[in-house]
């Protein structure tokens, strides 16, 4: 039996028996708003907090002040782990590794991820978001060979990494490319749901290789404690 990761969302690791099975590679699909950071963060900072692991979130998209300023407000955050190592919180968009990758090669960005997670030490890892590398990538035949690359690269490092993908709303559509959760050992989806004009969250763990795990959709909700879920329907 594989030993399985508490993310630090108590329901969550209800539904996935456990946790996440340590050493997977976990996509976290969903369209703008859907809670994708904000859970990926939750995961890193519990195993901080919690286990004294290392987390480190990649992120490129977002600016490091800008992702570190959207934190404050949760009870999660502790800019003690972030000052102390434990967590690293890196844009690599302004990475000069990154900038002097030029032209972009896949073999290049799968090698600078890969070194800075090793070199990191990180026993938890975020990448925020893939589809953001696969736009800089021009041709689709590149973006397939990137995301195989990066699966079977993950595979071999020391830790348990949660890839992000941006998928359009109101579709129910796991990946952008419809490779990615071939690669992924996990899906979780978040996704959006219109109920007299709001749009309610919700999340769905459509896979965990290795895990019996429940499938039931459930409300997601943002809260100071960070991600709270419910069953959207009672069985
Ligand atoms: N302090 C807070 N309390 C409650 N809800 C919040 C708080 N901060 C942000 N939110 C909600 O969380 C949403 C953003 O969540 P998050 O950044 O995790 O989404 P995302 O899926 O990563 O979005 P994107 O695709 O744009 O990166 C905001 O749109 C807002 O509705
Ligand atoms: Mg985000």
């Amino acid at each position: 039996m594989t030993e399985q990761m508490k993310t630090g969302i108590t329901e969550l690791d209800e539904i996935l028996n456990g946790g996440i099975p340590k050493g997977s590679s976990i996509l976290l699909s969903g369209s703008c708003g859907t809670g994708k950071t904000i859970l990926a963060e939750q995961f890193l900072f519990y195993g901080a907090k919690e286990y004294d692991e290392i987390g480190i979130y990649i992120s490129l998209s977002e600016p490091r002040d800008k992702i570190i300023a959207n934190l404050e407000p949760f009870k999660f955050y502790d800019p003690k782990l972030i000052e102390d190592d434990k967590i690293k919180i890196l844009d690599i968009t302004q990475d000069a590794r990154l900038i002097n990758l030029e032209p972009l090669t896949v073999s290049g960005i799968i090698n600078m991820v890969s070194s800075i997670i090793r070199d990191s030490g990180a026993q938890r890892v975020t990448l925020d978001s893939i589809t953001a590398i696969c736009n800089s990538l021009e041709s689709e035949r590149n973006i397939r060979e990137f995301i195989f690359e990066l699966g079977l690269q993950l595979g071999y490092l020391d830790c348990t990494t949660i890839f992000i993908s941006e998928v359009p709303p109101m579709k129910f559509q796991y990946s952008v490319y419809g490779v990615e959760e071939f690669i992924a050992d996990g899906v979780i989806l978040l996704m959006e749901h219109e109920d007299k004009g709001d749009l309610i969250r919700t999340l769905q763990v459509v896979k965990m290789r290795g895990v019996n795990h429940s499938r039931n959709k459930q409300i997601l909700q943002i809260t100071e404690n960070g991600i709270v879920l419910k069953p959207m329907f009672e069985l």
